[in-house]
């Protein structure tokens, strides 16, 4: 990315060299690289973590790994999928990307390149919110805000593994169904129906355990309205636009905690392993399984990008190159 602004602006080819790996990375040729909302966050310079450009866009990838630095736990060969060090300035978008170590799996068998490149960052982040910081338990009720997007249609996934009851909210019917084909237990869509009446229908008047929230605005102060004493909101992300706004009285009142999640690994390397292998296992199981919506081709990166703000079903996909 050249500089901030409307995508097909801001976004440039540029030639690049690779210098190898330092310790802690893999380098990778990518065949597809996972997209999202936060591509439309940092093309208009609303990425908390990123500083000014030039940067590469694009937060995982999947492909073959070209170069580790000595003492890797991969070699070259290997066919990885892992979250980029984009925070570095090299995303995924590119012929070649840095996978940092620490978050590369190898791709488990049966998993295509479109769900290898999309699996990393929403099923992590899923994991940092329902298992890490706001476990969820077997029997408790989850409602997901944005469910058909790839924070929200992986939580489903992870919320269900787990053994809660998913109530996913979104925005249209065929988001709803999509919602159910991975695993949603019920579905309301907040455009056309009263989301507190819903569930207060569905949860026969209790509400909610647990809210993951990667939306935020009115949507995610509506569904506080609905949590029960003692509940807990997982604040994930603000594709509306704005964080969601609390009322401190209410949770003070009401025993409420609001829990901050950003995926991030765990200090302990084995402790950080060990998770990727949970969600590599639960993926062999075919329990979670990327949800992929569009795919684009490289050179559709900025038009990619400028259809995050009203985005279709599913984790987008760049493929980069093929096998
Ligand atoms: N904390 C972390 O570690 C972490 C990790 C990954 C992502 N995130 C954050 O989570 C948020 C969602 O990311 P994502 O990749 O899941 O996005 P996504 O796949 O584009 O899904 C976002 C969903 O939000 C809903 N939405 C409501 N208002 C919207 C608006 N004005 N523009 C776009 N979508 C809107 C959409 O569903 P409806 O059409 O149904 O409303 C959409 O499906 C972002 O803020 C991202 O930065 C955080």
């Amino acid at each position: 990315m050249a500089r901030f602004g409307a995508p097909e602006e801001a976004i440039e080819l540029q030639e690049l060299t690779w210098p190898e790996p330092s310790p802690g990375q893999v380098l990778i040729r990518v065949r597809a690289a996972g997209a999202g909302f936060p591509d439309a966050m940092m093309t208009a310079g609303k990425f908390p973590l990123l500083g000014d450009p030039p940067f590469g866009l694009g937060e995982e990838a999947a492909g073959e790994v070209v170069a580790v630095p000595a003492g890797s736990r991969f070699t070259v060969g290997d066919q990885v999928a892992g979250i980029t060090e984009f925070l570095q300035g090299w995303g995924g978008y590119a012929d070649y990307a840095y996978l940092r170590e620490m978050s590369t799996i190898r791709i488990p068998a049966g998993m295509t390149d479109e769900q290898a490149g999309g699996f990393p960052i929403g099923f992590r982040t899923a994991y940092t919110g329902l298992v890490e910081r706001a476990p969820v338990e077997a029997g408790q009720t989850l409602l997901i805000l944005g469910a058909a997007g790839s924070s929200g249609a992986t939580a489903i996934q992870l919320g269900k593994a787990l053994g809660a009851t998913v109530i996913a909210v979104a925005g249209s019917a065929e988001k709803l169904e999509f919602c159910a084909r991975y695993g949603a237990d019920h579905g309301v869509n907040y455009r056309t129906e009263d989301l507190t009446a819903r569930i207060a229908e569905i949860t026969n008047g209790r509400g909610v355990d647990l809210i993951y929230d990667p939306v935020g605005g009115e949507t995610a102060a509506k569904a506080m309205q609905s949590l029960v004493r003692n509940g807990r909101i997982a604040v994930v992300g603000l594709a509306s636009g704005a964080p969601v706004a609390l009322d401190p009285m209410q949770l003070m009142l009401r025993n409420q905690t609001v829990v901050g999640v950003l995926s991030m690994p765990q200090e302990d390397p084995q402790a950080e392993a060990a998770v990727w292998q949970r969600l590599v296992d639960l993926a062999e199981r075919g329990a979670i399984t990327t949800p992929v919506g569009a795919v684009y081709a490289f050179d559709e990166v900025p038009r990619m990008v400028a259809n995050q703000t009203a985005p279709g079903a599913g984790k987008s996909v760049v493929r980069v190159a093929t096998p």
